[in-house]
């Protein structure tokens, strides 16, 4: 286990679509621990493999208000509906926050770190950022997507509003 660099965009890794996992293996386990250490470090609430410089289909999510941990390896989105803008940032954009319309819900199909396929469905914030997370293994960022940039000023004042 270990912190690792967040690669920052500009780079190739960040644009190039994934490559599939095809062995569950000692490496693969490294990789989910590596991804959520790095994750945890940078206060991050997903965190994608390409992120920390390496190319396969692997990404993990916090989801809901008790934040367990969503792992996932070879996701694909089965289906969506529904649409909702929203406030996005990424690890790999520094300071850069927009509003981005994803659809509310989304069903995915995953595996574990045991290799088990699983089915997942996912609302609001959750489906967000499970899309979120895909997009960075097909080599998608957030920014060719963001609809309005949200200044620091902006988003200040959102936090201070929430928090009251
Ligand atoms: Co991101």
């Amino acid at each position: 286990m270990a912190i690792k660099k967040v690669i920052e965009h500009p780079a190739q890794v960040l644009s190039t679509p994934c490559a599939e996992v095809t062995e569950i293996n000692d490496e693969l386990i490294t990789l989910l621990d590596d991804l959520y250490d790095t994750m945890v470090e940078y206060d991050g609430v997903g965190i994608a493999a390409p992120q920390i410089d390496i190319g396969l289909r692997v990404a993990i999510v916090e989801l809901g208000e008790e934040r367990d941990i969503l792992e996932m390896v070879n996701p694909t989105v089965i289906e969506t509906d529904g649409a909702e803008i929203d406030i996005e940032g990424c690890l790999s954009f520094p300071g850069l926050y927009g509003e981005v319309e994803r659809p509310s819900y989304v069903k995915i199909e995953a595996c574990d770190r045991e290799g088990r396929v699983y089915e997942l469905e996912a609302g609001g914030f959750d489906a967000r950022a499970i899309l979120h997370e895909i997009d960075h293994l097909d080599g998608v960022l957030f920014d060719s997507k963001i609809k309005r940039v949200i200044t620091a000023e902006e988003l200040e004042e959102m936090y201070a509003n929430e928090e009251e």
